[in-house]
């Protein structure tokens, strides 16, 4: 067996800041945390952790830390601000410097083109609804691929396709904030195709999927826990894996069963298309027949358009997302996976826990058992799926750094190393000593 090479992820947003800087130009999550009520703590990007400007302080975290892969996401505003077109230059210019800086530290480039950042031109006329936007997709991936393709060999197209579809077009919770259910589901297929034909325009990549594994709480939420299942996996592993897409969700329609949506030829194109499967993996769904209760982050009602009425029960123990901390359910959905598609190379491309961080050692930073003990955990699962015969090449930890939370703004902190507020200075956890010593040691 190969020995499991390990890497940190960011994204974009979440880290660079410099939203006005160098002819970058706005994004549909601009224009979501200008709305009043859309981010927890009425935050934004526009400084988050301002890698724009440390890159190369962050870049010698990542290499200390003693990782083999950093994870980031190419900012499609600022390779092309309206959303078509020529490239901007100095945009490219940056994703240069940053992959030239990975390398001459030994380290590899693992780009992902699509980490939520639509140029608001697009979603003016649009968004993932419409087919159009698949093409500008697949044109911007040509672009950045034309800079960067000498040295970067590995692509990923989109990262968590679900997030995008489900939580921007139906919830409304992520950017651009609709609540249009069927839209949702035009934008599901249009992200899928966007992944398709950005995968030729590269010459091959994986895609990035935020899988989960779906239990029925009680029995009558199976109905129900089967359509999740369905809106949260097989929409998208069955088209990649199979070329249909899931009975129940065609059933449901009309989105999915409209011919002109979802043409035979998308169907034959998005088939095979990824080259690896990348897996994002937090916490379990556990559905149950209640009616929804509270809020609990990520499973919003109304991200599952047209499921039967149905509600969380998440389990302790809990992260500060309120988010179950199940590590089996990593193994299973890797052993599960690895049996349906023997041939399909799979990564860990996301894992990781928000806590409070309210402990300090003697010196001030950071005291985080919690998270050691979630990535002890959930390393010990992927060990276990290896073993078990799922090809799972690589483990990435989120995240590098504290930073911007989408919907939750900074008030949430998945973080290896702290970001002081204010000041920005870089602090590293006990958890990034851990994981230098005991992962990558
Ligand atoms: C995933 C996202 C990532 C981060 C983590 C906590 O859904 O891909 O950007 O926010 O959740």
């Amino acid at each position: 067996m190969q020995p499991l090479e390990y890497g940190v992820a960011t994204a974009s947003y979440q880290v660079e800041g410099a939203v006005d800087e160098d002819g970058r130009g706005r994004s549909i999550w601009d224009t979501l945390c200008d709305r009043p009520g859309a981010i927890l703590d009425g935050s934004s990007g526009a400084v988050a952790c301002d890698q724009y400007h440390r890159l190369d302080e962050d870049l010698d975290l990542v290499r200390d830390l003693g990782v083999s892969t950093y994870r980031f996401s190419v900012a499609w505003p600022r390779v092309q601000p309206s959303g078509s077109g020529p490239a901007n230059e100095p945009g490219l210019d940056y994703y240069d410097r940053l992959v030239d800086g990975l390398l001459a530290r030994g380290l590899r480039p693992l780009p992902t083109l699509y980490h939520w950042d639509l140029p608001q031109p697009l979603e003016d006329v649009g968004g993932w609804p419409v087919r159009e936007t698949s093409e500008r997709f697949a044109d911007y991936a040509a672009l950045v691929h034309g800079r960067l393709g000498d040295r970067v060999a590995d692509w990923t197209t989109l990262n968590e396709p679900w997030c995008s579809a489900f939580l921007g077009y139906a919830a409304g919770i992520h950017a651009p904030g609709r609540r249009e259910p069927d839209a949702a589901y035009a934008a599901a297929h249009h992200l899928l195709l966007g992944h398709a034909l950005a995968a030729e325009a590269v010459g091959g990549s994986g895609i990035v999927l935020n899988l989960t594994t779906v239990y029925a709480d009680d029995a009558d939420a199976a109905e129900a826990a089967r359509f999740v299942d369905a809106v949260h996996n097989g929409i998208w592993l069955d088209p990649l894996l199979d070329g249909r897409y899931p009975q129940v969700l065609v059933d449901a329609g009309p989105p999915l069963a409209d011919g002109e949506l979802v043409r035979d030829s998308d169907l034959a194109r998005i088939r095979g298309s990824a080259a690896w499967v990348g897996v994002n993996f937090y916490t379990p769904s556990r559905v149950t027949s209640a009616a929804p209760a509270g809020r609990a982050v990520g499973q919003d009602a109304g991200a599952y358009p047209h499921a039967p009425p149905h509600g969380y029960a998440p389990r302790d123990p809990r992260t500060a997302m309120g988010w179950e901390v199940l590590p089996e359910s990593l193994e299973e959905l890797l052993v599960g996976l690895s049996r349906r598609a023997p041939d399909l190379p799979l990564r860990v491309t996301e894992n990781g826990a928000a806590y409070d961080d309210d402990r300090r050692a003697a010196d001030g930073s950071v005291d985080d058992p919690d998270r050691i003990a979630y990535f002890e955990a959930h390393l010990a699962a992927v060990d276990r799926a290896r073993a078990a015969g799922a090809d799972v090449r690589t483990y990435v930890a989120w995240t590098l750094l504290d930073n911007f939370e989408w919907a939750e703004g900074y008030t949430k902190k998945f973080g290896l190393v702290e970001v002081e507020p204010g000041t920005l200075r870089r602090i590293p956890k006990a958890s990034y000593r851990w994981f230098a010593e005991h992962v990558c040691g």
